[in-house]
């Protein structure tokens, strides 16, 4: 892929701001949003080729007007990047409906109000990629992460559809699962992050993956992504077993 024009929502932060800025060094015009406008100030500050665009993506008419701007400012979307996501442990066994909606909403929800907003402008263009950052977290449904484990399972699941069905309009999509990576939202968790990867490395990875081929499941590190996948082929009677030990000591 040739540099062209990206749209990141989660640009402000994290693994979004991560890509934005290598974007931006590798030649591109990066529009970044998400709902906090210092920290989008703060990415775009140091590159004059990015550029903020706040939005939150549980808001359709917002989403839609943000897509409709960056085209009339930048003229197309080349590659668009979803790296948003609503994540908090959650108590084992508590399935909170305020912290469900919350979750879907943004995680699941604000894929399709992006892919509604974006896809048509792609087709328009001829092509285009439509990128999402999903999870090693949607290969099985993980303990204390019932809301957000099952959201990522859901977009691999979506975006698999997605791929097939708008291929024919010239549009790729691709599906990012990276294991741990340091961020504000692992910054929260209080449990063991094997593998935990730095943010630039991760950031590294996904521009390489995408920009280097078009394949459809860009995986890192590659000792999680195996590890993930193996307990997911398991035998119901082991998997169980093994997720058992996941709880915390109290609760297994
Ligand atoms: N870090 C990891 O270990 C890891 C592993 C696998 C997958 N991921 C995925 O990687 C992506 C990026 O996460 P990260 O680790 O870089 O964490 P992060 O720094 O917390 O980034 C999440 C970004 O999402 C934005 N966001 C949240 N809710 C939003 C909303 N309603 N509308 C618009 N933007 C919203 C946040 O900005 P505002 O708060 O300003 O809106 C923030 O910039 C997420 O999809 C996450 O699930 C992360």
């Amino acid at each position: 892929m040739q540099p062209g024009v990206a749209w990141i929502i989660g640009g402000g932060s994290g693994i979004g701001a991560a890509v934005a800025r290598l974007l931006a060094d590798r030649g591109w015009t990066v529009a970044i949003s998400g709902r906090r406008m210092e920290k989008l100030q703060e990415v775009a500050g140091k590159h004059s080729s990015i550029h903020p665009f706040p939005m939150d993506v549980t808001d359709e008419k917002a989403v839609n007007a943000t897509s409709q701007r960056i085209v009339s400012e930048l003229r197309r979307i080349d590659l668009f990047l979803f790296s948003a996501a609503a994540w908090e442990p959650m108590t084992v066994g508590n399935y909170d409906l305020g912290q469900f909606r919350t979750v879907v909403d943004t995680n699941y929800l604000g894929v399709i109000r992006c892919a509604n907003a974006v896809q048509p402008q792609m087709e328009k263009q001829g092509s285009g990629h439509f990128a999402v950052v999903a999870s090693v977290a949607g290969y099985f449904g993980l303990p204390r992460s019932a809301a957000y484990s099952s959201t990522k399972a859901a977009l691999i699941n979506l975006l698999e559809t997605m791929r097939t069905e708008v291929a024919p309009r010239g549009i790729v999509v691709r599906m990012i699962a990276p294991g741990f990576v340091k961020s504000e939202l692992t910054a929260k968790n209080d449990f063991p992050m094997p593998f935990l990867m730095e943010t630039d490395d991760a950031a590294h990875r996904i521009v390489d993956g995408l920009t280097e081929s078009d394949r459809f499941e860009i995986a890192f590190p590659k000792r999680m992504v195996w590890l993930m996948k193996t307990v997911r082929a398991l035998p119901y009677p082991i998997f169980f077993w093994l997720t058992s030990k996941m709880l915390p000591k109290q609760e297994n």
